[in-house]
Order: structure tokens, then C-alpha cells, then sequence
């Protein structure tokens, strides 16, 4: 796109949550901190019968302060906010859409449609834009398209919804969106494996034990999530995408270079090495699912639901790096503490010269990154405690984001949509990731089925059996980061 150009971010969708509570916040702070090549039209697209000025109301209630720019600037952005009325199933509806779109923008203009919808209707709105001409490139400007998770439901809906979609979009136009990669922790996890001399010699099968990765949340089914949740499940929800994507990035070997493709193609290698759990003699021994107690009385989930609000897995990586590395997974719902990390743990010295104790009592040395909250990087290790004989003392050495860059950290979403307007696909999903990761939560899916779904109480961290998916003395699951 030409620097001067105009970008219109038209979100469909855009009387729902997500709009108000992170795209519109997120686009305000990237205007203001001249994020985006060119100028930004923001348009929102939905079905109630709304005006610019009820949208703009709308959005000032709903929208948290961002404590970015001015009040002055907040409303200034906001006074330039339109609204389309569409009912998105209804093709006619398009033609106004369209009209008003180059009614704003005074003509032509490059365009990102934002599909802030439910899953059912992202290929009738790409279906309803195409044949109205909206993505149509031809002129010379720039139409792309931004799909929410969850794209698909399982391996087979995902390969039908990427087949009709790029039967009129081209991989270069559609975004899959997971707004973990947004987080800037987790980008991080390549500067600090490819740009840092002495981890990346030891991060391999012959010097880490496991690794843990962990995404533990405090919330429920708050906001009337429950109908939504109950056909989705832990695996669903976090496990196929945001888990994923952390595993990929942790695992994935180093990319030739950091164009998209090249950081793509090696994530995929990592998810179509990862063993079949339909594989495992026994699933008992590599999944534990829970559902949180009083879960089946949550509005729009099922009396009689069997949906998972936690699981634990243990997974392998069946490559040359990580063969017989264990990676434990684990996920939850009204989990006590709120926090994502990814846990290396490394292997004992091969004798223990200070100290008598059994293995299992040695603390092992440990790299955690802390993707949220408390954003940071700590290394566990152990120091001689000052003092006569040799008693040997954990120590640690940290590095905290906030107080090294005394910034706030940017919400996800912003940096993804400044990668959208100027067209950098690395941090969005290509087609065969997707479905990689698919078939590997499929997989996960048919093997769980034989375990037990056990209960656990609120505010404790999930089936007490998840802890036998530790080997003896290989270690434990953190509980905070
Ligand atoms: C979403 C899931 O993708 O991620 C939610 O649908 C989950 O269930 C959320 O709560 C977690 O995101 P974050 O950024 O708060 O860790």
C-alpha cells in the first residue's frame, strides 16, 4: 500500500463485544502512536438499525479508556467513526454497503474487512463482499480479509471453510487471526531463542528434561459465553490455537530468514511431528480433562454436558530435537491464578557432587517465560550458600519488561491490525497450520473420550489425576509465574 493511501478497517460484526472492547481501543492506540501507513477509516458494519452517532455513543460507553492520547484525541477519533446498517446474510444488503463505503472514502481505497461474526457466517459475508465487487483488487488497491478464531470446527470444517475462502481470496489477502501472536512476549520467544548466543545450544532433547507451557485463567463463562463454550471446550477454545502456537514457536527449528513463509513453514514441521495421542496404549497416562463444579448450570450449557474446562497433556515432539522430550500442556477455567508461562526444564548434571538428597529433591535448572502477567524471562539456578561445608541455595536471575522499558506493553490486537493495514502476514495462521494444528486437537479429542471427565471444585487447579502425567521426579506443574 502507498504510504499516503487510505485504508478503511470496515469491521462486520460490529455491535459485538469484541469491537468495543479490544479492536476499536486497539485501532485508537495505533493511530495514536502512528502506527499505521497512510490515514484509517474505521467503519462499522451490523445489523441493528444504528447511526454514526449511536455507534459513536456506543462505542464511547463501551470501549475501555485506553489511557493513550488526549480526551480531546479519544473523541476526535471517535467523530470519525461511520456506521453501515447490513444484514450480513442478505447479499442486496452488500450493494448499499458498497456505496457507502466509496461514499466515505470519496472513492476507492484500499480495504481490511474485519470479521468480527460468528463462525457460521464468515464464508456468506466473503461470499456477499466478493460478489458485490468488494474484493475485488483490480484498480490497484488493496482488499484483505481478517477471519476470527475459531476457524472450523475440526480438522474437516477447517479444510472446507480454506477451500471455499481461498476459492475467492488468496492466501496474501486472508488473515487468521490467533491474538496470542499479537502478545509481545510471544514474539519475544524468537529474539530471545535466535538472537541469544548461549540458549539456543541447549534448547534440544540432550539438555532440556520437559517443557511446560501453561495458560491458566481465573475467568468462567462470564458474558454469556456459556452456549458458545459448550460446544467448543478447552481444546477448542485454547488448546488448538493459542497452546499451539506457543508450542510451535517454543519448539520450531531456526527459520532461514524472517519472512513469513520461512517462520511458517517451520512451525508447521513442529505441529506435524507432534505424536498422535490416538497413538498412546492408555490416554489415562497423557490426558486429564476436567469440568469445573457447577459448570452445567451455567446459562446455555448443557444439563447433561460433557465438555472439558480443563485439560492436561502430555505431548511429544516426534523429531530429531525433541524425541522423548515430554511437553505438558495444560489449560483451565476458574483456575486459581491468572498467568501464562512456558517452563524449560533442564536436565540433572550427569553426577551430584554437592549434596546427599534423593534426585527428586534437587532443583533442577529452570528458563521461564512469563507471557502474562508480569511479563519477563527468570533462570533458576543454584549458588553456594556463604558459610562454612557446602550447602547449596536456589538463586535466581530475572529480567521484568516493564521495569527494563518502563512502557506500557501495546495490547495484541494493536500490532496485529498495524500487520493487517501494512500487509505482514507472519503473525497470522496460514491454511496448513491451521490445519496441522487441527488434526493434532482431533486427534486429542477421539483419544480423550476414553478418559474420565472428573470434577473439580472452583478456584483450585483442575483434576488432582493431572499430576500423575508427571513422571517420578521429572518435576511438577507451576502454579504461578
Ligand atoms: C480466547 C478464548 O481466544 O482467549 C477465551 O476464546 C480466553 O476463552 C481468551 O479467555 C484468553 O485470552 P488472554 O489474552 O486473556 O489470555
Amino acid at each position: 500500500m502507498s504510504t499516503s493511501a487510505l485504508t478503511q478497517v470496515v469491521i462486520l460484526g460490529a455491535s459485538g463485544d469484541l469491537t468495543a472492547r479490544k479492536l476499536v481501543p486497539a485501532l485508537y492506540a495505533a493511530t495514536c502512536s502512528g502506527g499505521f501507513p497512510g490515514r484509517l477509516q474505521l467503519v462499522g458494519v451490523a445489523r441493528r438499525p444504528w447511526t454514526d452517532e449511536t455507534f459513536r455513543d456506543h462505542l464511547g460507553r463501551a470501549a475501555p479508556k485506553i489511557g493513550l492520547g488526549s480526551d480531546a484525541a479519544w473523541s476526535e477519533f471517535l467523530g470519525t467513526v461511520a456506521y453501515v446498517q447490513t444484514h450480513l446474510e442478505t447479499v442486496a444488503d452488500y450493494a448499499n454497503l458498497r456505496q457507502r463505503l466509496d461514499a466515505l472514502a470519496g472513492g476507492d481505497c484500499n480495504r481490511v474487512f474485519y470479521l468480527a461474526v460468528k463462525p457460521e457466517l464468515f464464508l456468506p459475508s466473503v461470499q456477499h463482499l466478493h460478489q458485490v465487487g468488494l474484493l475485488d483488487q483490480s484498480a490497484g488497491f488493496k482488499r484483505r480479509v481478517v477471519v476470527e478464531k475459531p476457524f472450523g470446527y475440526d480438522l474437516a470444517t477447517a479444510k472446507t471453510l480454506n477451500s471455499e475462502l481461498l476459492g475467492i481470496l488468496g492466501e496474501d489477502q486472508l488473515y487468521r487471526i490467533d491474538h496470542y501472536l499479537g502478545k509481545e512476549t510471544v514474539q519475544n520467544l524468537l529474539v530471545f531463542r535466535f538472537r541469544n548466543a548461549f540458549f539456543e545450544p541447549l534448547w534440544n532433547r540432550n539438555h532440556v528434561e520437559n517443557v511446560q507451557i501453561t495458560v491458566a485463567e481465573t475467568v468462567g463463562m462470564e458474558g454469556g459465553r456459556g452456549g458458545y463454550y459448550d460446544t467448543s471446550g478447552a481444546v477448542r477454545d485454547i488448546l488448538q490455537n493459542h497452546l499451539l502456537q506457543l508450542v510451535s514457536l517454543v519448539a520450531m527449528e531456526p527459520p532461514a530468514s524472517l519472512d513469513p513463509k520461512s517462520i511458517r513453514d517451520e512451525k508447521v514441521k513442529v505441529l506435524k511431528s507432534l505424536r498422535p495421542p490416538t497413538d498412546a496404549p492408555d490416554p489415562t497416562a497423557i490426558i486429564v480433562r476436567g469440568q469445573f463444579d457447577g459448570y452445567r448450570a451455567e446459562p446455555g450449557v448443557a444439563p447433561d454436558s460433557q465438555t472439558e474446562t480443563s485439560i492436561a497433556v502430555r505431548a511429544f515432539i516426534d523429531n530429531w530435537r525433541w524425541g522423548g522430550v515430554p511437553f505438558l500442556l495444560r489449560t483451565g477455567k476458574f483456575l486459581p491464578k491468572r498467568f501464562t508461562s512456558v517452563r524449560i526444564q533442564f536436565r540433572m548434571p550427569p553426577i551430584t557432587l554437592f549434596g546427599s538428597w534423593a534426585e527428586c529433591h534437587l532443583r533442577p535448572n529452570a528458563i521461564t517465560l512469563r507471557i502474562q502477567p508480569n511479563e519477563g524471562i527468570s533462570i533458576d539456578f543454584d549458588v553456594k550458600r556463604p558459610g562454612p561445608g557446602i550447602m547449596v541455595e536456589p538463586a535466581q536471575l530475572g529480567f521484568d519488561y516493564e521495569s527494563r522499558f518502563k512502557t506500557h506493553i501495546p495490547e495484541a490486537y494493536q500490532r496485529l491490525l498495524q500487520d493487517v493495514v501494512s500487509g505482514d502476514q507472519s503473525l497470522f495462521i496460514r491454511s496448513d497450520e491451521v490445519e496441522e494444528s487441527w488434526r493434532w486437537s482431533d486427534q486429542l479429542r477421539t483419544a480423550m473420550l476414553k478418559t474420565p471427565l472428573y470434577n473439580y471444585p472452583k478456584n483450585t487447579w483442575g483434576p488432582e489425576a493431572a499430576n500423575n502425567l508427571w513422571g517420578e521426579c521429572e518435576g511438577r506443574w507451576v502454579t504461578g509465574a
